[in-house]
């Protein structure tokens, strides 16, 4: 736990609480709520990320459940945000409620006359609409601005509770709420602005505690209201933005969002989805202009697709960088590279540290493992090439298979450039076909092929005669 430092680390006069400490039953899982993965990172991540861009003075983080690991991730998190000062943090020992975990934060950053309170479980927030909060609250000279929204189903979040003129007289908690407050979609984001000194003062004097014992800080609004302090609300432009994270069902929703967000920005930029429903991006893709992504697509890790590419439809790529007019369909490729102008699939695998093209084609049922499959090269049906260096122009038979392991180690197979493997060939590494030679269909080769030889290496077929003829009508063999 570091030291509480006093005074702010900038001239800016904001300070950033992010409330961590609850462990999240709901999630039904091991980890702590807020380092539960969202498109890869945890949501604590999401929420430092949208923090960021409010430059904050001080950021100061509440962690109490499993709060080593918690405080380990935000420092990692805090710095892969851009934060220069690692956060401070605030042991909040027992979950005593959003009212108690803020209090206890705001003494650690005396500095600064504002705060914006985030919870670590709301991921979505542009920093835009934080920024937004943070200006109304100065220019309005409220003494809190929180943000609210409108959410179909609002089970489960505060509902905002207006007079007849529509100002917020107070939060109620779903815990709390009678049956006409339930029905208000409305709903409390957990992102508040507000000015350090009233909201210290109520703290002294202590909030009540609710339900099994907690203190809401959301109670602190309906405080600030009974001292004639200004409070007031703004509307997130997005609802999507202010979703909470509580269970799995709401981490599938809130990734599913994210989706939306990169898809929109992919189509903007000149890309084409063809159903957004079933394609899937994770945040460090790239697909350039013009390219087409067909249904039931998924583009994991630093996958780059260059421009005017089809990838898709049912194609997964992880890692993957895809040059520019390539062409992808129903299949895997992982931490590969393929070259300008060349087809993969359908059907095809093609696995880590394979190169293939420029031009060429891996086809139908096709694996290729650690592979460089040169200009031009041909492997189009049910082939294998593991280990494999195939120069330029090669053409890969029908049922090729490179035969690189012994049971103990990988060996290497070269084909050189403009050699033909007829079909059903075994390659028998190490070996080596040298440029310009055939391999005659069905050959097992076991001994290198000098440079524009023929290799045959299968047993030569017999022709026997019968002793007795077929039948006028040719079946007679059926019967015997
Ligand atoms: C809270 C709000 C609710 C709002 C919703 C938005 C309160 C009382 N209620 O409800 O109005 O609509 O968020 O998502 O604030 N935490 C602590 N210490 C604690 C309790 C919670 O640090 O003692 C942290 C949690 O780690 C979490 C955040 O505060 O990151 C929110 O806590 P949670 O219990 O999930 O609040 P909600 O019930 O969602």
């Amino acid at each position: 736990m570091g030291r509480p430092r006093s005074g702010p680390a900038r001239g800016n006069d904001l300070a950033v609480i992010i409330l961590a400490a609850g462990e999240g039953t709901r999630m039904k899982s091991d980890r702590p709520k807020v380092l539960m993965p969202l498109a890869g990172t945890p949501l604590l991540g999401h929420v430092l990320a949208a923090a960021k861009g409010l430059d904050p003075a001080v950021m100061a983080v509440v962690v109490g459940h499993q709060a080593a690991a918690v405080e380990g991730a935000a420092r990692s998190l805090a710095q892969e945000a851009g934060f220069r000062a690692p956060p401070r943090f605030v042991l909040q020992e027992r979950p005593l409620g959003t009212g108690d975990a803020a209090a206890r934060a705001l003494k650690s950053v005396d500095g600064c006359s504002r705060a914006v309170v985030l919870y670590g479980d709301v991921p979505l927030l542009k920093p835009e609409t934080l920024r937004n909060l943070v200006t109304v609250q100065r220019e309005e000279k409220a003494a809190l601005v929180l943000l609210t929204g409108y959410r179909p189903d609002p089970r489960g979040y505060g509902r905002i509770v207006r007079d007849a003129k529509g100002e917020v007289l107070r939060i109620v908690e779903e815990s709390e709420a009678s049956g006409k407050e339930r029905a208000i979609r409305e709903i409390n984001a957990g992102v508040y602005c507000f000015e350090m000194a009233p909201v210290r003062e109520i703290f002294k004097k202590k909030l009540g505690a609710k339900g099994k014992g907690e203190i809401f800080l959301t109670d602190v609004l309906e405080a600030l209201r009974a001292r004639r302090r200004r409070v007031l609300a703004v509307e997130a432009a997005d609802p999507a933005e202010i979703m909470g994270v509580d269970s799995r069902l709401g981490l599938a929703r809130a990734e599913s969002v994210l989706n939306a967000r990169r898809l929109e920005r992919l189509m903007l930029s000149g890309v084409s989805v063809a159903d957004p429903a079933s394609t899937f991006v994770d945040p460090a893709v790239t697909v350039g202009r013009e390219t087409r992504l067909e249904p039931s697509t998924i583009l994991r890790g630093a996958t780059r697709v260059g421009e005017r590419c089809v990838v898709g439809p049912f194609s997964a790529l992880e890692s993957a960088e895809i040059e520019d007019d390539c062409w992808v369909v129903s299949s895997r490729l992982s931490s590969c590279r393929v070259l300008k102008g060349s087809r993969i699939g359908p059907f095809s695998h093609v696995r880590p540290g394979s190169v293939i093209g420029p031009e060429a084609s891996v086809g139908n049922f096709t694996e290729v493992k650690a592979s460089r499959l040169a200009q031009g090269v041909k492997a189009n049906h049910l082939s294998y090439l593991g280990d494999a260096e195939v120069g330029a122009g090669v053409n890969v038979g029908a049922g090729v298979i490179t035969c690189n392991f012994d049971g103990k180690r990988k060996h290497k197979t070269v084909i050189e450039e403009g050699a033909f493997i007829g079909s059903n060939v075994n390659l028998v590494a190490p070996v080596r076909v040298g440029a310009w030679a055939l391999v005659g269909a069905g050959s097992t080769v076991t001994k290198d092929v000098p440079p524009g030889a023929v290799a045959i290496a299968r047993s030569r077929q017999k022709n026997i005669e019968r002793r007795r003829p077929l039948g006028e009508n040719g079946a007679d063999h059926v019967r015997a």
